[in-house]
């Protein structure tokens, strides 16, 4: 594959976009410009331009940028994606990544079931990633390798500690491993693809079983029971093997609250799911003021209010929405309503709500009632038109690619540990 598939990367074209984003982007906006553009300029002009960031100079002592690269398919991207990333940044200054081309996911893997257009919205709403490189090859070939030093100044190429295999059966890292500019970060556990998959596919028999009984809210009262105990036994079939931690919620954080008169935008919603209409939402909403805090409705809420389990729990959905780079803090298990106490406690000075929702709430009450005679609720139209409910039906309609897609992997992996002899740790 020649050079000009990778021509199309993405950087930081524009200081003025950036400020007011959140420290954490700033800071790492400092890092990603400062080689292109005021490389050779100085090392005394950043004080004048940038006067509020002297902590930052002094910690880094101003040697070039670490620019590390991790590539990977984003597809049905989780918070287990989100921290690979993150653990990738902290081996360097920069975090370049590279998305791998949908053809290049089907000769290797099956068709994706996201577009590219949504794994780049994804990828680039995380906070952690300065740069992103679109179409990125899955092999990482001695040419592509070059192209990411010569052309990128990538210094290190990252990867997780599980195989990745071409669809011969070597390891898509050999050349990096060989050329000693390979590390290794822990995987995440607790969450993967297929775990989700089987989740989306237990969560659809469920509520096939529920609509063939009923679908009024009467009817379905009248067999609570019932539902409850079935729901129950589903739930078991699914239950994560993720223990939030502390630490982990602490690690996506960005660790401060609003400034002295900042504007605080409120949302909330499950974020089931989190998908690209997601990213693009809160991208909307963050622009309307100066702090953007998510409720996140609790499981429990969700399913008294809309009827169904989401699919991911409470704590994943948290850390999906904290790893958002327009987010600033969330309020892990919001209620339903928006209440007067609420807006007080937080200072809330606008609730946003999106045109674009999971199907309506089984409730008459109006839970913007009181943001809306307050004169401070504000309906955007979602610039998406994608939901949680969409993204679940394209795995299913994809599943059989999806079944293919893992026997394939279950088996190249087999080969691999079968062969393996030494993996360095470094
Ligand atoms: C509350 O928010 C308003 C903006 O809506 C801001 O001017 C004010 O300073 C904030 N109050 C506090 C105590 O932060």
């Amino acid at each position: 594959m020649g050079s000009t598939g990778f021509e199309n990367c993405w950087i930081w074209d524009s200081i003025p976009r950036l400020v007011g984003l959140g420290g954490l982007m700033i800071t790492a906006a400092v890092v990603g410009l400062s080689k292109g553009y005021f490389w050779g300029i100085g090392v005394c002009s950043f004080p004048v331009l940038w006067p509020g960031f002297g902590i930052f100079y002094k910690k880094k002592s101003w040697k070039r940028p670490v620019r590390v690269y991790m590539d990977g398919c984003f597809d049905l991207m989780h918070y287990g994606h989100a921290n690979a990333l993150r653990q990738a940044k902290t081996l360097g200054d920069v975090l370049v990544v590279g998305v791998i081309s949908d053809e290049e996911i089907i000769a290797n893997k099956g068709p994706p079931v996201l577009s590219m257009e949504e794994r780049l919205i994804l990828v680039r709403g995380l906070k952690w990633v300065d740069e992103v490189i679109t179409n990125a090859p899955y092999a990482i070939t001695e040419e592509f390798m070059n192209t990411l030093f010569n052309k990128y100044n990538i210094d290190y190429i990252i990867h997780g500690d599980d195989p990745c295999l071409l669809a011969d059966g070597t390891d898509a890292y050999a050349h990096a491993k060989k050329a000693g500019r390979y590390k290794q970060i822990k995987r995440t556990e607790g969450v993967s693809s297929t775990d989700i998959v089987d989740r989306i596919l237990s969560s659809s028999k469920c509520a096939e079983n529920d609509n063939q009984r009923s679908t009024s809210f009467n009817e379905m009262h009248r067999n609570e029971g019932n539902i409850l105990h079935e729901a129950s036994e589903s739930m078991t079939s699914r239950l994560s093997h993720f223990l939030p931690t502390s630490r982990r919620i602490m690690q996506f954080s960005n660790g401060k609250g609003p400034g002295p008169d900042a504007h605080v935008v409120y949302i909330d919603g499950a974020f089931d799911l989190f998908h690209a209409g997601h990213v693009e939402f809160f991208r909307c909403a963050r622009q309307l003021g100066d702090f953007l805090l998510v409720g996140i409705h609790s499981d429990q809420t969700i399913s008294q209010r809309r009827g169904f389990h989401p699919i991911m729990h409470l704590h994943e959905r948290s850390l999906s929405v904290l790893a958002c780079r327009y987010v600033d803090e969330v309020i892990i298990g919001a209620p339903w309503e928006v209440t007067k106490d609420m807006m007080r406690t937080f200072n809330i000075s606008l609730v946003v709500h999106g045109t674009v929702s999971e199907s309506s709430s089984r409730d008459e009450v109006d839970p913007y009632l009181i943001p809306k005679s307050m004169g401070i609720f504000k309906a955007i139209v979602s610039p998406k038109a994608i939901t949680s409910s969409s993204v679940a039906s394209k795995v299913i309609d994809n599943l059989e690619t999806y079944k293919r897609r893992n026997l394939k992997k279950k088996q190249s992996e087999g080969k691999y540990y079968e062969e393996k002899k030494f993996v360095t740790g470094d």
